[in-house]
């Protein structure tokens, strides 16, 4: 069987999960890795691969097929346009980039050397999310009106995540997920606002408290709730304490039928159906409340496995991208507008 000659570029953090998953994936024969780090090469020569510390030096010297970019955000556009001129398909991790201008660069490489540039949009490959949206196209909750996002998660330790000059901001470095999956149900918002609540972390220097409205025309909108600075931790803690601790990450669709809720932490997914009654009140109708207490984090959430094997599969038998690059533009270009609007306070067009 012809493997997949692949290549990672950065070698520790999240692309130490992307390393640990294509050791186990048959179709991949792992070529080289790079990382500025020393403890990072050193990762990747115990996987087998020869390192290097620039991605310029990995390029003029090996063979690849393929190439999974997990650095900073900063870097994503100069080891992208690399690695897409020398002709390698390129997966990089969400956002794009750090700047509008960095993600415009890229998608324009990818079009001028007719290259393959995913990025790792994950609730795209996520199977609750696909088996939502299967619902969701079916008609099981007639025509999604709003969609809500609702997450209380931990604190970020300092680094260049928490910094806007080198992540981007909470909607370039994070919520890119969330802005990315609205337009994958509801397609191209016309405006967004972002109301921001003064910070409450001091080692916050992106947004920490904020709710955003986007409107899509026809009656619907989706939107943000992200607050920090409520969930708790306490050593050894388990997955099961995470909602007890004041974690919380949901999403709810409400249709003009009825609405799907996802409770990430209670693993579950409940649907229910908007009852007519006699009189001509309505009533909301539990239809299904479904405990995923089999599925791990990763089949939830967190689904690397499904996206790198979905990346690799698309190599090997020559396909495009699950979604274009001209495409993750379109969402970081409504990510920025966020970023826009709370720093303006006020409604950006689109
Ligand atoms: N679920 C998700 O979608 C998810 C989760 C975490 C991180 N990410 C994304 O993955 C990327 C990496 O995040 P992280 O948390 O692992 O960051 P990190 O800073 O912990 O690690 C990045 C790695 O890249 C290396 N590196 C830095 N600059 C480099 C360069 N110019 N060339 C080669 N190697 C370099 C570092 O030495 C380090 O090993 C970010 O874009 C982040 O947004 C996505």
């Amino acid at each position: 069987m012809k493997k997949v000659g692949l290549g990672i570029v950065g070698l520790l953090g999240h692309a130490g999960s992307h390393l640990k998953i294509c050791e186990k994936l048959k179709d991949v024969k792992f070529v080289a890795g790079c990382d500025k780090s020393a403890a990072g090469r050193k990762r990747g020569a115990r996987a087998g691969m020869t390192v290097y510390s620039d991605i310029k030096e990995m390029l003029k010297h090996e063979k690849l097929a393929a190439v999974i970019i997990s650095t900073p955000n900063f870097t994503h556009k100069d080891i992208s346009i690399a690695c897409l001129k020398a002709g390698v398909k390129v997966f990089c991790e969400k956002p794009m980039a750090h700047t509008l201008a960095d993600c415009k660069a890229m998608a324009a490489a990818a079009n001028k050397y007719k290259g393959f540039l995913q990025i790792g949009f994950e609730l795209r490959t996520c199977p609750v999310m696909l088996h939502i949206k299967k619902m969701v196209d079916g008609g099981a909750i007639g025509e999604v009106k709003n969609i809500h996002f609702f997450q209380t998660p931990g604190l970020k330790k300092k680094g260049w995540k928490l910094d806007p000059k080198r992540s981007g901001g909470l909607f370039i470095e994070k919520l890119c997920h969330q802005v990315d999956l609205f337009r994958y149900f509801l397609g191209e918002p016309k405006s967004v606002q972002v109301f921001m609540a003064q910070n409450t972390v001091p080692s916050y220097g992106i947004m920490d408290n904020c709710y955003a409205v986007l409107e899509f025309g026809k009656g619907r909108l989706a939107q943000i709730s992200f607050l920090s600075g409520l969930a708790a931790v306490k050593k050894g803690m388990k997955n099961s304490d995470y909602s007890k601790m004041g974690h919380g990450l949901r999403f709810d669709f409400i249709g003009t039928k009825g609405s799907i809720s996802y409770n990430y932490w209670e693993k579950s997914v409940s649907v229910t159906k908007l009852v007519k009654e006699k009189g001509g009140s309505h009533k909301v109708a539990l239809v299904s409340k479904k405990i995923f207490k089999n599925l791990t984090p990763e089949e939830l959430y967190e689904n690397l496995v499904f996206q790198d094997t979905d990346f690799i599969r698309r190599v090997k038998e020559g396909k495009k991208e699950n979604f274009s690059g001209a495409d993750s533009l379109k969402t970081m270009q409504v990510a920025f507008a966020c970023e826009e609007s709370a720093k303006k306070r006020k409604k950006v067009l689109l």
